[in-house]
Formats: C-alpha cells, structure tokens, sequence
C-alpha cells in the first residue's frame, strides 16, 4: 500500500486514494491481472470496515431504499438521502474509492439536471465519481459529464430503476435480440467516456462477451465470473438480509443471525442482571482479571464515561 498524504489530525500517515484513473487501469486485458473488489455501503462504520478489508470502491448504492429503508424497490430514493449517506460514508473511508449512485429521475431529463444532480453528489456527498443506469439513450448524458470533469460508472443489463417495465427484476438478455441490445448499451456508454460499467443480471457468458468487447473494465453483479471486477450488496455479502437470497448472491457471514443471537443474549443478562457488571459501572470495585491485567489497570472501573476504543 502506498502513503503519501499525511492524516491532518493526527499527523500519522494516511493511506492515499484510489483514483478513477487507477481503476480505469485495472482493465483485465490491460494485464494488470487483479480484479476490482466494491461493495455498497451506506454509513461511516460499515465504510470503515470494508476499507481496513482492501475492498477498490465503495458505492453508495440507492439500493440504500430496499435495504436501509426497507422498499421493495429504488425508485422512492432521492438525492438528498443518497448525499446524506454518501457524506456518512465518505467520513469512514480513507483509502476506498468512493460512487455516488444517481437515484431514479436525478439525470434522465437532462443533461443539465444530470450534471447539477452529480455536482451535489460530490460536492456535498463526498463522491468521487457517480453511477447512473443506462445505456444508448443515455450515452450523451454522459459524454456531456465526462467533459465537464465528473467521471461516470455506468450500469447496463438489469437496471433496477426500470424495475416497472422489465417486469420486476429478471436477468436481462437471454435472447439474442436482447443480448445484442445490451452489448450495445455497454459499447455506447463506454465509448461516451464511462470509466467503468457494472453488468448486472446478464447471463455470463454475455457479461464476458461485453468484458472483451470494451476497453473499460466491467463491475459484474449476476454476472458470472468473467467481468474485470465484481460487487455485491453489502447486506446480501454479510448476511443481513434475511428475507431473501438471490442465486447471485453469497453470503460471506450470517450477520443477522448472529445479531440476533447476541441480541438474545443481552436481552436474557438484563432480564438475569448479569449485565451490567462491576466491568461496566462507575464506582465499583472491579475484580482483577489476572496479575497481568492488576498491575497494568487500577483496581477500580475508570470514571470516566468517553469512548473505550
Ligand atoms: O444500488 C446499488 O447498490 C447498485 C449495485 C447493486 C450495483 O446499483
């Protein structure tokens, strides 16, 4: 890992950014080899978690409206909520590229309307570049933010903003036709200047035909394995969500069900009185835990109430 900046608080040394041009060149036919690793996040905690694990970017998704808000789509999702968890993001990330997603009907009515919703992102957000869905339709939208000097992730395949007219989400391009239509979405979207595409919900062997028909690298999501990188979201990835689990997803945890079982735990030490301990009041003896640990901390609960970590 490079250093370079120097932390303004603190004076320790910050691990530098990852930049648009970097991932740029994280193109697989470019021979740089590694895969781009991104998730979702919508706070400062999980930000930091998925930072300190190496993941390239963080997007924060507009996914955030099924699993923050609890939707059953994107659509309600608007600007100022994706910029206000985009802010929270942007204070727990230090080395992780940070993508603000464009919510439903930020940037489809115009260019204007597109660069002033992007420029609200990054100015107030924190987002370093922004996602919006689309393809041909949209590929002048794009060029149009590229030059004003917002760098674009697109999106292409199974767009969850038309959730209405694909008839809820189905893996996009199984027919020729269809293929066909998103391998030009993609072509026309990277050649407007899109630095990267995510390709979700197509079936694999189309997500690795656009993968060598495009210079830029594709973010696959549904996708299989032959995109130049991969994200998941972060809910699905950690086993939060507990409602569903698409053929997609892998869950690299069972979050929730061990929230729920530590829950229950606390809930049963309540109820018993077993928690708080001496360890976790003011103004108590506290047992020594070991000779080691007695001759390092006073024998008595600390007094003061401020952070512990
Ligand atoms: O909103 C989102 O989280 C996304 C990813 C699933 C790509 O668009």
């Amino acid at each position: 890992m490079t250093t370079a900046v120097t932390g303004r608080n603190t004076g320790s040394p910050m691990p530098s950014k990852i930049t648009v041009p970097e991932l740029r060149a994280r193109k697989s036919s470019a021979g740089r080899g590694e895969k781009l690793a991104m998730v979702t996040a919508y706070d400062a905690t999980f930000a930091r978690m998925f930072d300190g694990a190496g993941v390239d970017a963080i997007l924060v998704g507009d996914s955030l409206g099924m699993v923050i808000q609890g939707g059953t789509s994107t659509l309600p999702v608007t600007l100022d909520e994706v910029i206000y968890h985009c802010r929270a993001v942007a204070r727990g990330t230090q080395r992780a590229h940070i993508i603000g997603d464009m919510p439903f009907m930020s940037y489809q009515t115009s260019p204007d309307a597109a660069l002033l919703s992007a420029g609200r992102l990054m100015k107030e957000g924190g987002a370093e570049s922004v996602k919006l869905e689309g393809g041909q339709e949209i590929a002048d939208v794009i060029r149009r933010m590229v030059r004003m000097g917002i760098p674009v992730m697109a999106h292409v395949g199974l767009m969850p903003q038309r959730v209405h007219a694909m008839g809820g989400f189905k893996v996009q391009g199984r027919s020729d036709d269809g293929a066909e239509a998103i391998l030009e979405d993609a072509i026309a979207v990277a050649e407007a200047g899109a630095y990267a595409v995510v390709v979700e919900g197509v079936p694999a062997p189309l997500a690795e035909r656009i993968t060598n028909a495009i210079e830029v690298p594709t973010i696959g999501i549904g996708a299989g394995v032959g995109c130049d990188g991969q994200i998941l979201v972060s809910y699905d990835l950690l086993g939060l969500n507990d409602t569903m689990k698409p053929r997609f997803v892998k869950r690299f945890q069972e979050f929730f069900r061990l929230g729920v079982e530590a829950t229950r735990t606390y809930v049963d030490e309540v109820r018993s009185s077993t928690f708080p301990g001496p360890e976790h009041s003011f103004g108590l003896p506290v047992e020594p835990r070991n000779p080691v640990a007695d001759a390092l901390s006073p024998r008595h609960a600390p007094a003061t109430y401020g952070p512990t970590h």
